[in-house]
């Protein structure tokens, strides 16, 4: 992603992080300011992934979760993915792709690169923190609702079999509501629901960085069940954190809004399916073929002659 020396103001302004909450973000300033400076001494400013805050204070969930959960996770763990992913990809050829290119590169087949879990990681937790608000909680209205009947009989037999996969994910992980479309088999990864019917909802786990896109998989909903997430408000009671991410932390505006997302894209992506089928069929009708029809055309007598 180099920017030509024009670009020199905004990219100072992409790399210039303004810690808008807590001591943690002020201490993180400084140090991407510094190397921002440095990358701006040459000809060429290369603009690399930014640690995006929450949208919303470090304070606004508490006392579902702490400003100490906040500026831990957020502002220390969340950060140094930013950060180690940044040095993973300078200078090689990562450095020129989008963040959701990089986790399906790097995830290579479950050979995973160097690069991946820290990529996965940052995709992972800006996932996180907008599916989560301030007051959340309750239950989804409108289509998402309906799906989530339909796929899972009620909506709280789906909150128990989003629990479980939380609770059950063995070690480090999350657990995500996704949107399988159109994709029985994956190029990528071994999918995990190969005999589901698609375009439906599923509960998925995945063990440290994983997460749906490697199934190609739309992501609706993720919660992290990495100890970091909890510990300073719940010590290792995982379970009393789950029900209380799912009864007053949610945001089912930002899920109902992922799944909109997710049917327009898988819409596109049949569009795209049904222009690329016939721009096939078009190439293997051939214009010889089409003349001879229209030249000869076949009448009564010549079929009575056959
Ligand atoms: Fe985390």
């Amino acid at each position: 992603m180099e920017l030509p020396v024009a670009s020199a103001a905004t990219a100072s302004l992409q790399c210039s992080f303004l810690p808008r909450h807590g001591l943690l973000g002020a201490l993180g300033h400084a140090g991407r300011e510094r190397r921002c400076i440095k990358k701006v001494l040459p000809a060429k400013i290369t603009a690399k992934f930014e640690l995006k805050p929450p949208p919303y204070p470090l304070n606004a969930l508490e006392p579902v979760m702490s400003q100490e959960t906040l500026e831990y996770h957020w502002g220390k763990h969340h950060r140094a993915y930013v950060d180690n992913l940044n040095r993973q990809i300078e200078g090689t050829d990562l450095e020129e792709k989008s963040l959701e290119d990089i986790i399906d590169t790097s995830y290579n087949k479950g050979d995973i690169l160097p690069a991946f879990n820290n990529a996965a990681q940052v995709w992972n937790h800006d996932f996180f923190w907008e599916s989560i608000k301030p007051g959340g909680g309750g239950v989804p209205s409108g289509d998402l609702l309906r799906l989530i009947e339909r796929d899972f009989g009620s909506f709280p037999k789906f909150v128990d079999q989003f629990k479980k996969a939380a609770a059950t994910q063995f070690g480090s992980g999350w657990a995500w509501l996704a949107y399988k479309a159109n994709r029985l088999n994956v190029g990528n990864a071994i999918n995990p629901c190969p005999s589901e019917e698609d375009k439906k909802l599923v509960i998925v786990k995945s063990p440290n960085a994983v997460n749906p896109l490697i199934w190609d998989y739309h992501p609706l909903l993720a919660i992290d069940v990495w100890e970091h997430a909890y510990f300073l408000d719940f010590q290792i009671r995982r379970h009393e954190y789950i029900s209380m991410f799912m009864d007053k932390l949610v945001s089912w505006e930002a899920v109902s809004f992922k799944l909109e997302q997710a049917k327009a894209q898988v819409a596109e992506r049949e569009r795209e399916d049904e222009r690329k089928r016939r721009g096939e069929e078009e190439e293997t009708f051939t214009p010889s073929e089409a003349t001879t029809e229209e030249i000869y055309p076949v009448s009564d007598a010549d079929a009575d002659a056959l």
